[in-house]
């Protein structure tokens, strides 16, 4: 059962902040916050910087014009940080005080694990500071939620990137091991490797060895496939792409190269895909109606297409698990 408030808490001023990566969809969640708290007769506020801004005092009242423009826009408008002041019970109190300044009666988290982490401790000491969460992250590895917010686009990214590679791996008769983001996670190399029809594919859901891929690449190549194209997850189990790719090269001999490429952070930025947007403005109109509900201590998301709560500490103490039918399918469809 999801928490509420002991009694409902009148709302009337909310802040909102956007913490750790950025993630494209960031804005258009902002803007939907923005406007439905207008719709309801709340003022609302950005907090700049995450919990950087809310230590230093940084939050300043958001007009609805302020939010005009922003919906197909990249990044955050209100700028993001990984803050290692709030990991200190000094920093957090700051950050209390200036609420209390600022007379914010709820906050709108929209960010990852480290983020609803943070959230968590700032409500076992503060616990009259109402707390919603909304998922944003490319890795879309919270529990809780089918998706969070700039995964669709991540992946539309690494696929294009995917595609033009392909063209010259092709034409080279080369092999490719491309890297993508996913620290603890192979969301996004999955779903890269099956829509861009990657040869193979090595994530940290899967312990495989070198000796297996070089097997795989091997049979790909007896048909004829005279180039390959390998998705590797920053966080696989062996070692950086640039050891694979080392590895890979002193056992195979078939491709006239082996290059490596590392999509980095380009995965992060540029306007947010349709459903990234959507997801975003769902979310964020839900979460401005869950504070007025009373919910607190939980992250909005979206399961079978509808509005879900989880609360924080089982959206950052569970792992999401990997569809592995699907990963079983990429496997196959590598060959
Ligand atoms: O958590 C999102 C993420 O993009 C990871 O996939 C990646 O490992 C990490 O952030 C990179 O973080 P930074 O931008 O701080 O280097």
């Amino acid at each position: 059962m999801a928490k509420t408030t002991k009694e409902v808490k009148d709302i009337k001023r909310i802040a909102v902040f956007t913490s750790g990566g950025d993630a494209p969809g960031m804005n258009a969640a902002v803007r939907a916050i923005v406007r439905n708290a207008f719709n309801n007769d709340l003022h609302i506020y950005g907090i700049m910087r995450g919990y950087e801004g809310m230590i230093d005092g940084n939050i300043k009242r958001l007009e609805t014009t302020d939010v005009s423009n922003i919906i197909h826009r990249g990044g955050t408008i209100l700028k993001t940080a990984r803050s290692m002041r709030f990991m200190t019970l000094e920093g957090r109190r700051q950050a209390y005080e200036n609420l209390m300044d600022n007379d914010i009666d709820a906050l709108i988290a929209i960010g990852g694990n480290g983020t609803f982490t943070g959230a968590v401790k700032f409500m076992e000491e503060f616990p009259d500071m109402p707390i919603v969460g909304i998922p944003g992250t490319i890795d879309n590895d919270l529990f809780g939620t089918d998706f969070s917010i700039g995964f669709d686009t991540a992946v539309n990214t690494a696929v294009q990137a995917v595609d033009k590679i392909r063209d010259t791996a092709d034409s080279h008769n080369r092999l490719f091991f491309v890297e993508v983001m996913g620290r603890n996670s192979g969301f996004i190399a999955l779903h890269t490797a099956i829509a861009g029809g990657a040869g193979g594919i090595l994530i940290p859901e899967e312990e495989t060895s070198i000796e297996d891929l070089v097997k795989l690449l091997k049979r790909s190549a007896k048909r004829a496939k005279l180039f390959s194209i390998v998705i590797v997850a920053e966080g696989n189990h062996m070692g950086t792409v640039y050891d694979i790719a080392q590895k890979v090269e002193e056992k195979i001999h078939m491709y006239d190269d082996i290059k490596v490429t590392v999509i980095g952070h380009l995965q992060r930025g540029g306007s947010p895909s349709t459903l990234d947007r959507v997801l975003a403005s769902v979310l964020g109109f839900a979460s401005v109606e869950a504070l007025m509900a009373g919910r607190t201590g939980v992250m909005v998301g979206i399961r079978n297409n509808e509005v879900h709560f989880t609360p924080f500490e089982e959206a950052i103490s569970k792992s999401k698990p990997l569809n592995m039918n699907m990963l079983r399918m990429a496997h196959i469809l590598a060959q």
